[in-house]
Formats: structure tokens, sequence, C-alpha cells
């Protein structure tokens, strides 16, 4: 999703701002802009295309000046075009502004600004920006006008203006804003990732703050008081982040789980407060995407140590309001710890006084901040667009909770890595070979195997855009069947454990109507096309294997049908806007 970036200091702005932009590529965007203050003038260049294509066309990196602003827009209102890129230039050109969310009632306000005699250039909302705050400079300080534009925005944004004076002005509503602190000089971006490389001291806005770097930094409440806020220290590992010997991200990440999952299960967490917050409670989960289907798996595991959870999609909470009551824990799981609709579950949370807990992989991101309590799966940044570790990391904070309220389970640290990391290096090309060209895959498993279903089903779609469904196998023949021919393709998740009989049942009804299978099982048979082999595990934690083929699946297929898994097309990795 859409990313900011700024600098002030005393190096040239416009190769920071590039390469931070180049940094934050993989949260998914449609286009490029940076601005620079060069000798009190506003410098700016935007075009649609990837960062480097945009930079080498229209030298962002040439820009001139100490002080600047970068974006990267992924579209929400209006097209993908070079005038909607940010930044937004004033009327007057004396001001430029990046935004991050969505302003509701820019409609209003851009025919109060036209009605005022501003001229608009883009079909955005957050073009308003720039036009409100030089309306208010008319007759007021800056101080005063950034208040009464922030006060006369609805919705979510986090924003930057850039003044030709040099000033730099940030604001933040529900969208992120971190200001990295260097020696002499400042960064503000959505992303840590935005000024690690140059500080790791940092200053996390909050909501209806703003701040205001002149000479110096200063921060203000909504009030136009002035505040003091501490500086953070952020975690240099978000530092070094890079592709290595892979040819992607998505495949490095995959690899990681050699170590990702069993650093969580063999990880010294403190489960003590979790545990006593949850036992006795109704526990909702909420997530989105990815850490959802891990919810999935979170919920049957805690319920089967006696922890009564229901798992809600984070977009749909607001239909199901009488769920959040008192007597109930929120537990949201989010690798990003920025996905909107989770961090409004937790607002819907709050308002009912629950406890709210949460899972991520980003430690100081707006929901571990928001949160009671919040822990940490550790399994590093992950930049590929689609979760693969980062889900394979919660399903195993879920064995290691369940696991600790009541040692019900056997997990062998050992066997599961093992078990991984052989399966991390299978040929799987024949296989992909064959299944390049189909347009619909069905996959169909039970019990603990369908949120794993589920989860395939979601990489297949996001990485090779293969329609691809899941299904409770049990749920096949009421409908889905009726679709099955010669050119049907369905993969049975078929371990042998308590599903094993129910789920081979379901296999014959493909055969015999002329479908095609690939089972992944540890035990082969005549029925399948197309086998791919998991080692024999306690059946317990078949989850945290059986997914590993479906990633590397999902992510050679993309490869064959030539698109590029890191960067799915229309996708973000972390979606902050609803
Ligand atoms: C986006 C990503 C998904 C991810 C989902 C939830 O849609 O493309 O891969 O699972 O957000 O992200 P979160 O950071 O909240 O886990």
């Amino acid at each position: 999703m859409c990313s900011i970036i700024a600098y002030k200091g005393k190096n040239k702005a416009a190769p920071i701002i590039v390469d931070a932009l180049k940094k934050m590529e993989y949260r998914g965007y449609d286009s490029v802009g940076v601005a620079t203050i060069s000798r009190k003038k506003i410098l700016l260049k935007k075009g649609v295309g990837k960062v480097e294509e945009v930079n080498k066309e229209l030298k962002l990196e040439a820009l001139n000046g100490n002080v600047g602003i970068g974006h990267t827009r992924w579209a929400t209102h209006g097209g993908i075009t070079d005038y909607n890129a940010h930044p937004h230039h004033s009327c007057n050109k004396d001001i430029a502004i990046v935004h991050n969310g969505k302003i509701d009632n820019y409609e209003e306000l851009k025919n109060l600004l036209i009605n005022k005699g501003h001229e608009f250039k883009s079909e955005t909302d957050s073009e308003v920006i720039a036009h409100l705050i030089e309306e208010h400079l008319k007759n007021d300080n800056i101080i005063n006008s950034i208040i009464k534009s922030c006060n006369m925005l609805e919705g979510a944004y986090a924003f930057v203006a850039v003044f030709n004076a040099g000033t730099i002005i940030s604001a933040r509503r529900d969208e992120p804003l971190i200001i990295g602190i260097g020696n002499d000089e400042y960064y503000i971006s959505s992303d840590v990732l935005g000024f690690i490389k140059y500080t790791d001291q940092a200053i996390f806005l909050d909501n209806n703050e703003f701040a205001i770097i002149d000479k110096n930094l200063k921060i203000y409440n909504n009030e136009g008081r002035e505040i003091h806020k501490n500086k953070v220290q952020i975690a240099w590992e978000f530092a070094n982040v890079d592709k290595g010997k892979y040819a992607h991200y998505t495949l490095k990440e995959i690899n990681e789980q050699s170590y990702t999952i069993a650093r969580v299960l063999n990880a010294k967490y403190d489960l003590n407060e979790i545990k006593d917050a949850i036992i006795n409670k109704k526990v909702i989960l909420v997530a989105s995407g990815s850490s959802y289907n891990a919810s999935l798996i979170g919920k049957m595991l805690l319920s089967q140590v006696a922890i009564n959870c229901e798992v809600l999609i984070a977009s749909e909470c607001q239909y199901y309001k009488d769920v959040f009551s008192s007597n109930a824990v929120l537990l949201a799981l989010s690798q990003s710890g920025e996905t909107k609709d989770v961090l409004r579950a937790v607002s819907f949370a709050k308002e009912n006084n629950m406890k709210v807990l949460s899972l991520v992989n980003v430690k100081t991101s707006s929901l571990a901040r928001e949160s009671d309590l919040s822990l940490s799966i550790d399994c590093g940044p992950e930049i590929g667009v689609a979760a693969t570790k980062s889900f394979t990391a919660q399903v195993a904070f879920f064995y290691k909770l369940a696991n600790y309220i009541s040692n019900k389970f056997i997990i062998n640290v050992d066997e599961i890595n093992n078990a991984v990391s052989s399966l991390l290096s299978i040929g799987i090309d024949e296989i992909v070979e064959q299944l390049k060209y189909v347009s619909d895959i069905y996959i169909l498993a039970r019990g603990l195997h369908y949120p794993i279903a589920l989860e395939g089903a979601l990489k297949i779609k996001e990485l090779a855009y293969i329609h691809a469904e899941a299904m409770p196998a049990g749920e096949f023949r009421h409908g889905p069947l009726a679709l099955v021919d010669n050119n049907t393709v369905v993969i049975i998740i078929n371990p042998c454990d308590n599903t094993y009989n129910d789920t081979s049942s379901n296999i014959k009804e493909v055969k015999a109507r002329g479908g095609r299978v690939l089972g992944i099982s540890n035990v082969v048979s005549k029925e399948y096309d197309w086998f791919i082999k998991i080692p024999s595990v306690n059946s317990i934690v078949y989850p945290l294997i059986e997914v590993i083929p479906l990633q590397l699946l999902a992510y050679n297929l993309a490869l064959k049908r030539d698109y590029n898994p890191d960067y799915p097309r229309n996708l973000a990795k972390s979606v902050t806007v609803d």
C-alpha cells in the first residue's frame, strides 16, 4: 500500500528518498513521485510505474535540495495516472503533500475549495490537503493552519507537507507515521524500513498529533500544545533486508521456515499473562488474509484445551458488534500490525472495555502499541506480499500457547523442523509443468487441514493468478461436485490421521467423474494422478508441514506463468485502508 518518506538534513534528499521508496516497494504500489525544495522552490516529478523505471525516466534522484518528500501510491480514489500520483501541489506551488489513507469527506472539501478559487489537478482525495493548508495559511500561522485543516478532514490520514521555505509538517490519524532521528537530520516514514538504514532512533506519532520540522523537531497535539515524546529504539534487524542468494523474497521467506517455525516453538515467551487473560473468557480471534487462516487453526487448537474461541474476519467485525462485549477478550493477529480492518476491530473492542491481546511480527506496529498485551512471532521482515513464514510462525505460536495452557499435544520440534527442511527441497517441476495452464483448482481437506487448504488456495490466487478454491472435503458433494469433469484439478490434503478415510472417499468421487487429483499425504494412493509425499509426523502438527508444498507450488506456478511472485498485481502487503 502507499508509502511515505520525507527527509530534511545535510545530505541531498532525493537519492535518500528514492532509495527508501525502493526499500518499501514490497508494500505494493502503482506510481511514484518525489518533491524537493531548492532555492525556495518546490521541484516535483512523478509518474506511473516501478520506482526503478520512473526514476530512470524522470531522474527523480537528480532533484536538488536537502529537504524532500516521496511517495508510492496504491490507487484508491482516481485511476493510475501521472496526475493522480503524489506529491500534490497547492495552487501557488508553495506546498506539496504526500498522503496515505482515505479522506471520506474529500468531495465536500473539494467543492468548498473550488468555490474559493482553488484548482485541482488530480482525482484523488489527497489533493484537498494541500489546498486546505494553503487556504488556511492565507489568514493564519502554520500551527493553526494545520490544526484547522486536520479538524476538517474526516477519515484516515498520514500526510507530510513540505513548504518552499524548507519546513516539513507531518500529521496522522489512524495511519502510521514514524519520525526517524539522525544526526542533525530527520526522516519521516510510514514504515521503519524507510529510514532504518540511517538511524534506529524513532518517535512514533500518535493519533491527532502533528510534527513540525524547521530548524529542529517540535511535536504538538491537536490543540496546538507542544508535547514531549520519548524516542524509541528500533530493532536493527530491519536494516538487513536483502534477498541474499534467492531469486525472490518470497522464496527466501519460504526457505526461512527451516528455522522460523522452530524459533517460535522454542521461544521463551512469558505466556502466563495471556493465559490468565483468556482462561474462562470468550476469545474473539480477529484477522485478515493469511492471519485469518492461521486464526482458524488457533481456534481449533485452543478449543481442544477448553478455551472458548470465535474467529472473525476483521473486515466483517463491524457487522458482529454484539460479539464485542466486556466478558470477551480480543486476540488480534496481524503480521504487519497495520491492517486497517484489524485496527478497527481493536477500536470496537476498546469501546466495549475488552482487553486487547495481539500477535504481530512488527513489534513497533500500531497494533502492538494499541494492545494491552502484544507478543511477537519474531520471524524477521516479511517482504513478499503473500504471507509465508509469518503464517507458519503464527500457527506455531498457537501450538505453543495451547500446550502452555494444557500440556496436551506432543510437539517434537526436531521432528517438525526436519520435516519442514526436507519439504523445502522437494522436486515439483513435473507437477508445475502440467498444472501451469489450468484455470481452476479445488483444494479439499478436513478438520485441521481445512485452514491449510484455504491458505494454499490463497497463495495460488495471489502468486499464480489461478482461480483456486478451498473447501471442507465433505462439502464438495453438496454442490461443487457438479463442476467436475476431465478438466478438473483437485488437490487433496490427506495425511494419515482421523480425517484420512473420509477424505479418501472424496477422492474416489472426483476420480469417478474424470477429475485429476494431486495428493499431499504421507501415504501414497493409486488414486492420485500426482503425489507430493510429506514426512510422517505426530498427526496434530501436520498443518505446519503440509502448507510448505502448497507455498512452493504457488511460487513455482507464478514463475512458470511469468509472474513476479514478490509483487502480485493489485495487491499490497499491508492494507491500511478500509
Ligand atoms: C494483505 C496481504 C496478505 C495478508 C493480509 C493480512 O492482504 O496481501 O498476504 O495476509 O494483508 O495482513 P496482516 O499484516 O494483517 O497479517
